[in-house]
């Protein structure tokens, strides 16, 4: 049996899309903050708090789908939210997206 996701809407389409480069969007969903990011004509929705430390991914730098953390410059793919650059080693969780009507949603288990 697989889990039951819960969709929030949690941004405008073109909210994200339009996203200077290197920016990703703070959000919360559900109660915990999430960084949306643009990459290749996709959304991906990483959580933003650092495994490394206290800091929000969305205070960093978004190159391609790599999220470069503010503090100590982990790095992070955003398609799966595993660490790429040291100091950080373990993965940030990664949450499903879908866009209807214009809306981004992000899916978060119940
Ligand atoms: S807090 Fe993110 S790399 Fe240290």
């Amino acid at each position: 049996m697989s889990a039951e996701i819960n969709w929030t809407v949690a941004a405008d389409e073109s909210e994200v899309m339009s996203l200077d480069d290197g920016i990703a969007l703070p959000v919360t969903v559900g109660g915990l903050p999430i960084a949306l990011c643009p990459f290749e004509g996709q959304i991906y929705a990483v959580y933003d708090v650092c495994s490394h430390g206290q800091a929000a991914l969305s205070d960093g730098f978004l190159n391609g789908c790599i999220l470069e953390c503010p503090l100590h410059q982990g790095l992070f793919d955003i398609r799966d939210g595993s660490p790429q650059g040291e100091p950080a080693e373990t993965p940030v969780p990664t949450y499903p997206v879908k866009v209807e009507d214009g809306k981004v949603l992000v899916g978060i288990a119940a």
